[in-house]
């Protein structure tokens, strides 16, 4: 970051440099993809930035795929910057969302939740990035829609907890189990 300042402000005060410069896609491209972790520019997972290549899993519920809001969604993880590395739609078979609700199984809810999450199918995307697991739940907002604030997915689309529009994994280590219960390997591109 600091080193893409450093460039936009030589070119800024570099004689004969105008604001034009900022428009100057091709030669500012470098710096863009790097931190948007493109592999076209040459810069690779090697990146130097931390946690670049982090993942998380994020699915658009049957109520949010009913209410046509997939195209929504993916374009809110897509203009924040994250890249999108795998997509499916899939009716869930009940023991995959039991062992993916594994923790949930003795609340009063689940029942209603499982009743809820077979009731149509589901759209379960890979998005990765830097930090993507907490800034998508920052993105998704509170469990309880009556508590997420607006401009989240949930503050913005939903008003009831048992239709809450998406999931995403709530830590690293639930989002690598999460991938690796809804994704084979084969179905992530690299
Ligand atoms: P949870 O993992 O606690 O929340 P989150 O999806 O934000 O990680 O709960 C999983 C889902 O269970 C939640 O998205 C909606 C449903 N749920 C209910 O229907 N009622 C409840 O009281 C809770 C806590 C969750």
């Amino acid at each position: 970051m600091v080193l893409f300042a450093g460039r936009v402000f030589k070119r800024l005060i570099h004689p004969g440099s105008n604001w034009g410069v900022l428009t100057d896609r091709k030669s500012l491209m470098p710096e863009f993809s790097l931190l948007l972790g493109d592999r076209r520019a040459g810069y690779s997972s090697m990146s130097g930035i931390p946690g670049v290549r982090e993942r998380t899993l994020i699915a658009v519920k049957p109520d949010g795929v009913h209410r046509r809001f997939v195209g929504e969604i993916m374009q809110r993880f897509e203009r924040k910057g994250f890249k999108l590395v795998g997509l499916k739609m899939l009716q869930a078979p009940e023991e995959l969302l039991s062992q993916h609700y594994q923790d949930l199984r003795r609340k009063p809810f689940y029942p209603s939740l499982l009743q809820y999450m077979t009731s149509g199918p589901l759209v379960v995307m890979v998005w990765e990035g830097h930090n993507v697991v907490r800034t998508s739940r920052v993105m998704v907002g509170d469990t309880n829609p009556a508590e997420a604030h607006a401009g989240t997915i949930r503050g913005d689309f939903s008003i009831h907890i048992s239709r809450n529009v998406v999931h995403a994994s709530d830590s690293v280590e639930g989002a690598q189990r999460e991938i690796q219960l809804w994704f084979h390997g084969k179905e992530l591109m690299d």
